[in-house]
């Protein structure tokens, strides 16, 4: 039984969504903590066939015994919230801080207009905006709205006591290291710190809690929005190696380059992670699609895992062949 945090190693994008939702159904987590800033996220979670993707609750829904909380460091956005509840029928099990700020219509219209789209070309979630208001205590909170009151609950205290009766609870961070406001490539960032340390703090977890961070990598690298990316592709030169990807909250493309390994070595040591997963390795090596066993791994597909794992000095435990949940070579004992 353990307190594990999720975190993306890169620029987002690296299946976060999928690997909570293999752990949560593997595992039988309990809690499940959405982290991370709000809904400029998009978690994509393939289980039983059917695509969902999510920007307010935790992947982990898939599981229909976890409870779904969201932290107080996460902004809310009410009406995808409810949406969310209603397209996955979890009203029962959700819980919403009564702590999180609220995105308002003029937080959005700010972040679609000004130097945030513009410069940064931020997702127009109103994510920064919001931020910025809750910087300045002027922000509402998840308490002041009648429409949440049946939702809202003491998050923090509910993932703690989870943790010390022995109970799987996952935290799951948003975005990845390289758009943190501290860490990443500012000014070409999120509007807070993402990683690890932050992803405990936006739940109310203390650092002296948690036993495991599992820091996802994507096979290739993705960008999405402005600033700097290391061995950029040309569109064309994406498609043809299947690395063409279009944004899930945007629609925008997705800027590809090679896996980076000195970004990843540097993700570690910035989350404290205790292992890796390696999404997407079938997009690599297609002789991979939906293989469970790393012994049945393509020679190749093993050197690439070895190459990581040598570099980053964590294990590689989690391996992604397919989006579907279940598509994961697992090596945990
Ligand atoms: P914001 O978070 O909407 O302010 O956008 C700031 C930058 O972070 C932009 O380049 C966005 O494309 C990027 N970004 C924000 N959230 C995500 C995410 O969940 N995945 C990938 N990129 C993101
Ligand atoms: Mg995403």
């Amino acid at each position: 039984m353990s307190c594990t945090v999720v975190v993306c190693g890169f620029f987002g994008d690296t299946g976060k969504g999928k690997i909570i939702s293999y752990l949560s159904l593997k595992d039988r987590t309990a809690v499940t903590a959405r982290a991370g800033v709000g809904p400029n996220a998009g978690h994509t979670v393939v289980h039983k066939g059917k695509e969902f993707k999510l920007r307010m609750l935790p992947s982990a829904f898939v599981y229909d015994k976890c409870k779904l909380l969201i932290g107080p460091g996460v902004l809310v956005n009410l009406k995808i919230l409810l949406n969310e509840i209603e397209l996955t029928k979890s009203k029962d099990r959700v819980g919403v801080d009564r702590q999180c700020a609220i995105i308002e219509p003029r937080h959005i219209e700010a972040d679609k207009k000004g130097e945030l789209a513009k410069k940064i070309k931020s997702t127009g979630s109103g994510s920064g905006p919001c931020n910025a208001e809750r910087a300045l205590r002027t922000a509402r909170l998840a308490r002041d709205l009648p429409e949440l009151e049946g939702l809202l609950r003491d998050v923090p205290l509910e993932v703690n006591n989870a943790i010390d009766e022995g109970e799987n609870v996952l935290i799951e961070g948003t975005q990845g290291t390289y758009l943190s406001l501290y860490h990443g490539t500012y000014p070409f960032c999120t509007s807070k710190d993402i990683t690890a340390s932050a992803a405990c703090s936006d739940v109310g977890v203390g650092p002296t809690k948690v036993d495991d961070v599992i820091l996802v990598l994507k096979a290739y690298t993705t960008r999405v929005g402005a600033g700097p990316l290391q061995g950029e592709l040309s569109w064309e030169e994406a498609e043809k190696r299947g690395w063409a990807e279009v944004a899930t909250v945007t629609g925008r493309r997705r800027r590809a380059a090679p896996f980076n390994y000195e970004l990843a070595k540097r993700a570690v040591m910035l989350n404290g992670a205790t292992k890796a997963a390696l999404t997407k390795i079938d997009v690599l090596f297609p002789d991979c699609k939906g293989i469970k066993s790393y012994e049945e791994l393509s020679r190749k597909a093993k050197q690439f895992i070895k190459n990581v794992e040598r570099e980053v000095k964590v294990p590689v435990e989690l391996i992604g062949t397919g989006p579907g949940a279940w598509e994961t070579v697992d090596r945990r004992a």
